[in-house]
């Protein structure tokens, strides 16, 4: 397990699934945890079953005066910040873009875009200057699924997975020498509570709604280790990116996928 003892991590989307999970697993590494997420009945979750050595706060990664006061509590409360793991996002609900009514497809674009894309590159522009005074890092969230090819959702997330690989290697090429950028590509997670877009009526359809073995069933038929990770297992990958130590990783992307990219799908299993 990757040491991060005195080690600051601010993390945005802690909420559920991935986000949670990496902060249960970063905790358990010794870092000091700094969490955001738009749900206040999530950010009251976490308090309550991390207790009082954690900054837990509502606020909503579209929103530059909520990502500032989140900086700023963290300086005012801990000192410093190291490491910014930004895990927030939403689906589109896999619908095929022609079964959108067009009028909608504006106001659907913008909420994935802005929660899966603008967020992240508000909250690094926001982190820039106090990760630059520790060497810091910021480590972003991709998609094995969405990120490199199609099918991984409809085309605006698949637009929106894509769209955060062209932020990592550009915001690790500006960066550059202060603060590494990097991205974990995770397959599935087991205890998402990924939703979709208001704009569409999907904010209360949930990827937990889905039966566990109808989603494992998916899984096992494209990637190799039957397994459906839990958030938590995904927290090694982020560690070995978000670790202080580690100077050698800026612009990478682990594919976390369970063997999927190694798959070209000839014999069926
Ligand atoms: N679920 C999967 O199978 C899967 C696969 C590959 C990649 N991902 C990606 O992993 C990340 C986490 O997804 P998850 O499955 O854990 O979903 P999740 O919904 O369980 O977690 C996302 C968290 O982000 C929060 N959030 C949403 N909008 C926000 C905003 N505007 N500001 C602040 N917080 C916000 C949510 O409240 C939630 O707590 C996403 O980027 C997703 O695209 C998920």
């Amino acid at each position: 397990m990757t040491d991060l003892t005195g080690a600051v991590v601010a993390l945005t989307g802690s909420g559920s699934g991935l986000g949670l999970g990496l902060a249960q697993y970063f905790g358990d590494c010794g870092a000091t945890l700094a969490l955001l997420d738009i749900s206040s009945e999530k950010v009251a979750a976490l308090q309550e079953s991390f207790g009082d050595d954690i900054l837990a706060m509502q606020g909503d990664v579209r929103d530059i005066g909520a990502l500032t006061a989140f900086r700023d509590a963290i300086i005012t409360r801990f000192g410093r910040v190291d490491c910014l793991v930004g895990a927030q996002g939403i689906f589109d609900g896999n619908r095929p873009i022609s079964d959108l009514p067009v009028d909608k497809v504006p106001a659907a674009f913008d909420e994935v875009m802005q929660i899966n894309v603008l967020g992240y590159i508000l909250s690094a522009i926001v982190f820039r200057e106090e990760l630059a005074k520790r060497n810091g890092s910021i480590t972003l969230t991709a998609s094995s699924n969405a990120s490199y090819c199609a099918d991984g959702g409809g085309l605006l997330y698949t637009a929106s997975k894509h769209a955060v690989v062209g932020v990592v290697r550009q915001l690790a090429f500006e960066f550059a020498p202060d603060i590494r950028v990097n991205a974990v590509s995770p397959c599935g997670i087991a205890d998402s509570d990924l939703r979709g877009p208001g704009a569409l009526g999907l904010e209360s359809e949930s990827q937990n709604d889905i039966p566990k073995d109808s989603f494992m069933a998916m899984i096992r038929k494209v990637t190799l280790l039957d397994h459906l990770p839990t958030g938590a297992e995904y927290g090694p990958a982020y560690a070995i990116l978000a670790d202080p130590k580690q100077r050698i990783l800026t612009g990478e992307i682990i594919m976390a996928d369970q063997g999927l990219a190694n798959r070209p799908i000839i014999s069926s299993r």
